[in-house]
């Protein structure tokens, strides 16, 4: 029974529940790439049926990683952290709560309608409207917890990693409202409010921010917490991180015409998505330095605390997609990658490598202080998911890397009378050992996460749940 006065203490329940199902959602989501990368190596297991078809499961798939592992990370870290470095309990208990319930709802209803094939087909935006309505009404209860949390701080200053995590949570909601905009012509069907290459534009400003602000700026959030938390080690630069805090969202958000060069987009459009695109190598990377050199003093601790080798791979990774991302978002590179594997090696060495193992090791640091135990039940387990991790990633970057050149080189391969050397099944046929790589790397990368389930269970089977509610609101 709680002995202390609510208001003295941090709102942990909901960041529990938000911790546990980041893992659900995680096993959720990559089971579900695990099948659908085993569909594109043996088509069969398509099982002929439409609701099965990797068609409708890869939207499952990229909305449950995405919204269901990566959403429920964010929401799981920014609510901890906001509490910590405010020295305040939530703004609002209820209203916490609801976005809980509210952000699992438009999961299940994930789970329910894409199988069935009702999707508006914008990507990243599948869901019809009323499910986005219902994201709206959460997201905005999340803002409203979240600013009011800092409205009522005690703290005197708003530590970094609540910019990273505002910025995320405002800017989701603008794109989410401009890209959604929609005429409804049933319950589960409706026609974007835009057309032609306007509606392309739209979806892009969003897909490219839903990379920036979702799978980018709040994980830098996460990042800014628990890297110096983890490594018992200041910020290495405060100075840096406000810079390149700014210029992170300042030129992210023209970047998106990266996604549709040699369209109808208008020629200049696509310069400047390339331009800025090109310009974003240099906030990106100050992030990247500024979470490595924090470790400055405490490299060693690399060697004992598998945790903290999660928050350091994590990082780069983070370097290396967005170095990659740049180069990509030129005209003639674009030419080549675009459409193929290397699309998708890119995705998931920013997914898997950056997004994945940052959420992890934020995960594994949160357990034991949300249950209020020392420490995780195994740190040797830890460390086993570290490397399945790290192999699983490195299996699948490499063979779409591998597939995505081969498939370029082999689409433009021309004979000397102009025809095409290779027709499109021969590149597909050549892909096929990639695509059987890619499929065991998901296994071992999901298997990762199977041991990181049984060792939170093994965690909080000790738990004292109680003791953790009464830690009385102190410095983070
Ligand atoms: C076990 C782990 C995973 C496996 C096996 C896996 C597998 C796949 C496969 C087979 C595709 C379809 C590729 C295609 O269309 O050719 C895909 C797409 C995608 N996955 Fe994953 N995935 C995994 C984890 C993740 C995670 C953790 C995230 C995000 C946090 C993610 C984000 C995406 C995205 C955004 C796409 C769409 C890419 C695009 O259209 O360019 N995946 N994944
Ligand atoms: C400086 C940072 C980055 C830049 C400039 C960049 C640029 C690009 C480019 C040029 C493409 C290919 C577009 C195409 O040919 O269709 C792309 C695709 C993609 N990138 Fe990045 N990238 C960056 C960082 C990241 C990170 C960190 C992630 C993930 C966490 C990510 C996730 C994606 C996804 C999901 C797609 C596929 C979109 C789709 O077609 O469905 N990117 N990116």
């Amino acid at each position: 029974m709680s002995t202390v006065n609510a208001d003295l203490t941090y709102n942990y329940k909901v960041v529990r529940q938000f911790a546990i199902m980041t893992v659900v959602w995680g096993i959720v989501g990559m089971s579900l790439g695990v099948i659908i990368a085993s569909q594109l190596v043996w088509p069969q297991l398509n099982l002929d049926l439409p609701w099965t078809h990797f068609g409708r499961l890869r939207p499952l798939h990229t909305n449950a990683v995405i919204f269901g592992f990566g959403g429920s990370a964010l929401f799981a870290t920014s609510y901890y952290v906001v509490q910590r470095t405010c020295q305040a309990r939530l703004f609002s208990d209820g209203l916490a709560a609801f976005t809980f319930w509210g952000w699992q709802a438009v999961l299940i209803a994930a789970v329910i309608t894409l199988p069935l094939g009702l999707t508006s087909t914008k990507e990243y935006a599948e869901l019809e409207w009323p499910i986005d309505l219902l994201i709206l009404v959460t997201w905005v209860s999340y803002a409203i917890v979240f600013f009011g949390t800092i409205m009522k701080r005690s703290a005197p200053h708003i530590y970094v990693a609540n910019w990273f995590y505002g910025a995320f949570i405002i800017t989701v909601a603008v794109l989410h409202i401009g890209n959604n905009l929609a005429l409804p012509a049933s319950l589960f069907k409706s026609y974007s409010a835009y057309a032609g290459v306007t509606d392309a534009m739209m979806q892009w400003w969003w897909g490219h921010n839903a990379v920036g602000f979702f799978l980018t700026a709040g994980f830098l959030g996460m990042m800014y917490y628990f890297v110096p938390k983890q490594a018992n080690r200041p910020v290495y630069s405060y100075r840096l991180s406000i810079v390149h805090f700014w210029a992170l969202i300042a030129t992210y958000v023209w970047a998106g015409g990266h996604h549709l060069h040699y369209s109808a987009l208008p020629d200049w459009a696509q310069t400047a998505g390339m331009i800025m695109s090109l310009i974003l190598l240099a906030p990106s990377w100050g992030g990247m330095i500024n979470g490595m050199m924090t470790l400055s003093g405490a490299w060693h601790k690399l060697r004992t605390d598998p945790i903290l080798r999660f928050l350091v791979v994590s990082l780069s990774f983070y370097g290396m997609s967005t170095f990659e991302g740049p180069m990509m978002a030129i005209k003639t590179v674009n030419a080549l990658s675009h459409n193929t594997d290397w699309t998708i090696g890119h995705v998931h060495s920013g997914a898997l490598g950056w997004v994945a193992m940052i959420s992890i090791g934020a995960i594994y640091h949160l357990i034991p202080k949300l249950w209020g135990i020392k420490e995780m039940y195994s740190i040797g387990l830890i460390n086993v998911h570290f490397w399945l991790a790290t192999v699983g990633t490195v299996l699948y970057i490499v063979a779409m890397w591998v597939n995505g050149i081969m498939q370029g080189l082999m689409w433009r391969a021309v004979n000397e009378d102009g025809t095409l050397t290779y027709s499109f099944v021969q590149a597909l046929e050549a892909s096929w050992p990639g695509y059987l790589v890619r499929f065991i790397g998901g296994v071992i990368f999901l298997s990762g996460m199977l041991v990181m389930a049984w060792n939170v269970w093994m965690t909080i089977r000790q738990k004292d749940a109680v003791a953790a509610d009464n830690v009385a609101a102190q410095p983070a």
